[in-house]
């Protein structure tokens, strides 16, 4: 496959599941392939191209991967009938953890490729054109996947910035340490470079991603402050850059919630008072249980001293319930622990046994039934704390980021600091702009709102 022969319009679809980390690295992979002559298709069935970028936490979610197989094999032989073409790359971390399943179990894809070796995806396509064989990539290599990715183009004003990769925590449930290696950061020049082409294209608001973002470390660049630095630091410094009004982060592990990093989230107001910092479960046994580390109290004392350092913070979190022994008492646990904490927003999932990872091998595994009803009460608790934490905006006037048009003519969606939607009417001329609301009611999934100027307001 010669690159004039790749440029004369093709098409990509790619299909994203899982984390953030996710959606950046198919950012990256369009990056990629538009030079190569790719469009973004919007749907499968015209694409030459189709790559699933998969997520390996739940079942669930892996076994997604195959029924998505499944449906585009027909695709590919229908397209074949007629003489066209159709390669199909899985990606992401079922590829990492299931390489050789997948090309078992599906012939019909052409190339599995695991999350460190995207840069590589031109050569690994003209590869598989030349060799018309299965390519399966899935070797470790953080650093150079990030210095040999292009730069990417962004549409609007938010968008993600991986800092960090991988995990060395090992809790007992999660598949994560295993697909995509152990913990990584990048170097502070290359997350300035990113960050300032993100912001040369009207990006305003910058999230920093990282299975453990807070576990983040890095040498300081030459003639600042301290030899090492951690998040903190890093976000004062990013926060320096013109055009970043925003500074966002996740997801952080309570291990890692260091001083410096509490500090600036006290002092640098471009940090937003929104910070998702998963406990999973109130009871220590069950804590221990699932290697996290610390005790509830930890992070009862930990989540205290955030507040007083920034009275505004919001806090958001994950939960898994029905890990293995988990009694209904430690359930109770939890219950009394979100009561306790209140949550703005939150995830909870019902314990998925992953292969391969210590839980699945534990006794006392949790009776499916029991998982559901547990998650149902945990569910009805957090959902009553989101609805409540919406309705006490009612009445004021926070600060939002008109990120995108709305569904109905002259309206802009903005986000509050707490990421909340906002619809308000808005020119369009004021798309990426910053802009005062009154917020004025909720609805289910959002809030709306009034703007009360007619530009850049409240940062
Ligand atoms: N690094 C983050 C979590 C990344 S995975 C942290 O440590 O908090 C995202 C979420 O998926 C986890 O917080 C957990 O709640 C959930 N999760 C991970 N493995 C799971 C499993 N086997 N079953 C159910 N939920 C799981
Ligand atoms: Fe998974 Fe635990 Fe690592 Fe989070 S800290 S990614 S839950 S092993
Ligand atoms: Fe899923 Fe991999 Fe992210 S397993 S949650 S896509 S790191």
């Amino acid at each position: 496959m010669s690159t004039e022969r790749l440029k004369q319009e093709r098409s990509v679809f790619i299909r994203t599941y899982g984390c953030q980390m996710n959606v950046y690295d198919s950012e990256r992979m369009i990056g990629l392939l538009k030079p190569l002559g790719y469009d973004v298709a919007p749907t499968p069935d015209d694409a030459d191209l189709v790559i699933l970028n998969t997520c390996h936490i739940r079942e669930k979610a892996a076994e997604k991967v195959y029924s998505d197989l499944g449906r585009l094999k027909r695709l590919k032989a229908a397209k074949q009938k007629t003489g066209g073409e159709m390669s199909i790359i899985v990606a992401g971390c079922v590829a990492q953890a299931e390489g050789a399943e997948i090309t078992a179990r599906a012939p019909q894809v052409d190339m599995v490729i695991g999350p460190q070796a995207y840069h590589r995806l031109p050569e690994l396509l003209a590869r598989a054109a030349r060799e018309r064989g299965d390519v399966l990539e899935t070797d470790f290599a953080v650093e150079e996947k990030f210095d040999r990715l292009a730069a990417r183009i962004v549409d609007g004003p938010s968008a993600f910035l991986t800092i960090q990769e991988g995990c060395d925590k090992f809790c007992t449930f999660c598949v994560v340490p295993y697909t995509r290696g152990p913990e990584v950061s990048r170097g502070v020049d290359a997350i300035v470079a990113e960050a300032r082409s993100l912001t040369a294209q009207g990006v305003r608001e910058i999230t920093l991603l990282g299975q453990n973002v807070n576990a983040w470390r890095g040498a300081s660049p030459a003639g600042e402050v301290g030899d090492i630095w951690g998040l903190g630091e890093l976000c004062r410094h990013l926060a320096l850059i013109d055009g970043i009004e925003r500074i966002r982060f996740t997801t952080s592990h309570a291990r890692d919630m260091d001083d410096g990093l509490i500090a600036a989230l006290g002092e640098e107001e471009k940090l937003m008072p929104y910070l998702h910092l998963p406990v999973q479960a109130g009871s220590d046994k069950i804590l221990k249980a699932m290697n996290r580390g610390h005790t509830v109290d930890h992070y009862r004392k930990l989540i205290a001293r955030i507040r007083a350092a920034r009275p505004d913070i919001a806090i958001s979190g994950d939960f898994i319930v029905g890990f293995p022994s988990e009694t209904s008492e430690d359930f109770e646990g939890t219950l009394a622990l979100v009561e306790e904490i209140g949550y703005a927003s939150a995830y909870s999932f019902k314990y998925s046994r992953r292969p391969g990872t210590p839980g699945a091998a534990m006794p006392k595994q949790v009776a499916e039934d029991e998982k559901e009803a547990r998650l149902a009460r945990l569910l009805v608790l957090l959902e009553g704390q989101r609805a409540d934490f919406n309705r006490a905006m009612i009445g004021k006037i926070m600060p939002i980021l008109l990120e995108k048009r709305g569904r109905h003519e002259g309206q802009l969606v903005g986000r509050t600091p707490y990421l909340q939607s906002v619809h308000v009417k808005a020119p369009e001329s004021m798309l990426g702009l910053i802009a005062s609301a009154h917020i004025e009611g909720v609805t289910p999934n959002a809030l709306a709102g009034r703007l009360t100027t007619d530009g850049e307001a409240a940062a």
